[in-house]
C-alpha cells in the first residue's frame, strides 16, 4: 500500500490548473449509457472513480478509450444490464447509472450500495423517485431487480432532500421518457447543470439545470455528442486552503469563481486575500489565518460539504476557535481524531467541531480514512513542523489527480512511496 510523507512547514507558492469534476464525470459517464453512439469528452481527470465507471461502462458492452484527459465512450451495442457486486462495492456513486440502464435496457440489476466512509448513504430518494417513473424494483438478497418493460413514464417528482445523486438519477431516467418529468426540490450543484449541458448538446430537452425545479422533455432518442466537463471546485477549494495554511500565495488556472463563492467567503473572513479574474482565483494568505465563527455545510449554493475537511484542517492554527455544523454527511468528522495527532485542538458532539487554534502543528503518523478526510491529513502536514507520512491513500485517488506532482510543484517538500 503506497504512503505519502511530507515534511512541513513550506509555502505553498506558485500556480495549477485545475483538473476536471470528480462529481461531473461520474454522472456524465453513467449518461453516455443512453446514447447509441459516440461520446467524446475532455478534461477527464485521471481518477480511480474515474477507472470505476470506466469499468461499468465497459462491462455493460460499451468500447471505451481514453487518450490522455480525453474519454471515449461508444455506447452502441450494450449487451447487459446489470453491474457486478465488486463494481458497485468498487464506487458507491454508481447507484447513478441505474437510471440510465433501466432507461436504456428496459431493465437494471445492481447490488444495493453499501454505505461508505461517510455513513449508511441511503438511496430511499433515488428508488422511490425511479419507481414514480415507473420503474419496478424488487429487492432480494441485496440485489435491486428493476424492470420498466419498454418505457419509463414523465411524472412530477417532489424530493424532500435536494441529493445530488437522486437529481441526477431522476434526469438520467427521464430524459428518454414518454412524456415531461419535472423535478421539485432538486439538488442545484454546478455539476447538475454540466450533466444537463452533456445530455442536451446529445439531443436531450432540460430546462432548470442549477435551480431546484428541474423540467425535463423526453426524447426518443439521444446522438452522439462531445463536452468538455467543468473545473473541480472541491479540488480548487483543497489547494486554496493548502496555501491559506502554509502562508503562502497560489493561482489557481481554469476555475469558475462562480462555484467557489461560499468557499471564497469563509476564506476572506479567515484572512486570505482572493482575487478572481475569468477562469482563475488566487489567494495571498495572511501572516496569520483569523478564526471563522460558525461554517455551516449545506446544499448548493450555501457551504460544500466535500471542502469542510480541507478548511477544518487550514483553521486548527487560526488565531481563535472555528466552529463547523456538518449537515449533510453524519461520518463527515471521522478524520478528527487523526487531526488531533498533529496537536490540532478538535472537539466534537454530533455534528458539531468546534476547533481550537494552536500554535503550530507538529508531524505525524497518520492514514486516511475517506477522501476529504485525506485531502485535510495533507493540509495539516503541509503546515506541520517536522515530517508526516500519511498512509491508506487510496482514498485521495479517488478524488485528486497528480497531488503529489502538483504540491511539489508548488514548493512543498512531498514523496509517494
Ligand atoms: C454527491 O454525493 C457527491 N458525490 C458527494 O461528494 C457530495 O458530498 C454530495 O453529493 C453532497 O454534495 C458525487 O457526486 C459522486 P446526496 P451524493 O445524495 O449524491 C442523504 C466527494 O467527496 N440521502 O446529495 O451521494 C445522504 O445520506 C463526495 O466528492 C438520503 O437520505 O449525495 C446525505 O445525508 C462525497 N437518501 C444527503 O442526502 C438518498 O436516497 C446528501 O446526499 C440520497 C441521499
Amino acid at each position: 500500500m503506497a504512503d505519502i510523507t511530507i515534511s512541513g512547514g513550506k509555502k505553498i507558492s506558485g500556480s495549477i490548473k485545475l483538473s476536471g469534476a470528480k462529481n461531473s464525470i461520474l454522472p456524465i459517464l453513467a449518461a453516455t449509457v443512453l446514447i447509441s453512439g459516440k461520446s467524446i469528452i475532455h478534461n477527464c481527470p485521471e481518477l480511480s472513480d474515474v477507472e470505476a465507471a470506466v469499468k461499468i461502462l465497459e462491462h455493460l458492452g460499451a468500447i471505451v478509450i481514453t487518450e490522455q484527459s480525453t474519454i471515449t465512450v461508444d455506447c452502441s451495442n450494450l449487451k447487459k444490464y446489470d453491474i457486478p457486486d465488486s463494481l458497485m462495492r468498487e464506487m458507491r456513486s454508481s447507484i447513478v447509472f441505474l437510471g440510465a440502464i433501466a432507461a436504456r435496457m428496459g431493465k437494471a440489476s445492481i447490488s444495493s450500495p453499501g454505505g461508505c466512509e461517510l455513513g449508511p448513504r441511503p438511496i430511499d430518494l433515488h428508488l422511490s423517485a425511479l419507481a414514480d417513473l415507473g420503474l419496478k424494483i424488487e429487492e432480494e438478497y441485496g440485489i435491486l431487480n428493476c424492470s420498466c418493460g419498454n418505457e419509463l413514464i414523465g411524472t412530477d417528482i417532489q424530493l424532500s432532500f435536494p441529493s445530488v445523486g437522486a437529481t441526477e438519477n431522476v434526469i438520467l431516467a427521464g430524459v428518454t421518457a414518454k412524456g415531461i418529468t419535472v423535478i421539485h426540490g432538486a439538488a442545484r450543484e454546478p455539476e447538475i447543470s454540466d450533466l444537463a449541458d452533456f445530455l442536451n448538446r446529445a439531443g436531450a430537452n432540460i430546462q432548470g439545470a442549477g435551480s431546484d425545479i428541474i423540467t425535463i422533455y423526453g426524447t426518443s432518442a439521444l446522438h452522439s455528442t462531445e463536452h468538455t466537463v467543468i473545473p473541480d471546485r472541491i479540488e480548487a477549494a483543497t489547494y486554496l486552503a493548502a496555501t491559506a495554511v502554509t502562508g503562502g500565495k497560489i493561482t489557481v488556472l481554469g476555475a469558475i469563481p462562480a462555484h467557489l463563492t461560499p468557499v471564497m467567503s469563509v476564506l476572506k473572513s479567515a484572512g486570505c486575500e482572493l482575487s478572481v479574474k475569468h477562469n482563475e482565483v488566487s489567494l495571498i494568505a495572511p501572516v496569520k489565518l483569523k478564526r471563522v465563527p460558525v461554517i455551516r455545510t449545506m446544499p448548493h449554493p450555501g457551504f460544500p460539504t466535500d471542502a469542510g475537511s480541507p478548511l477544518m484542517a487550514m483553521l486548527t492554527i487560526a488565531d481563535g476557535s472555528s466552529m463547523f455544523v456538518e449537515n449533510i454527511f453524519e461520518n463527515r468528522f471521522r478524520i478528527v481524531d487523526e487531526l488531533k495527532r498533529f496537536g490540532a485542538k478538535i472537539y466534537t458532539n454530533g455534528r458539531v467541531a468546534v476547533i481550537e487554534g494552536v500554535k503550530a502543528l507538529s508531524g505525524a503518523t497518520v492514514e486516511c480514512t475517506d477522501l476529504r478526510g485525506g485531502a485535510a491529513l495533507v493540509i495539516a502536514a503541509l503546515a506541520a513542523n517536522g515530517v508526516t507520512k500519511i498512509s491508506k491513500i487510496h482514498h485521495l485517488d479517488r478524488g485528486y489527480a497528480k497531488l503529489t506532482e502538483n504540491l511539489r510543484s508548488l514548493g512543498a517538500e512531498i514523496e509517494r512511496s
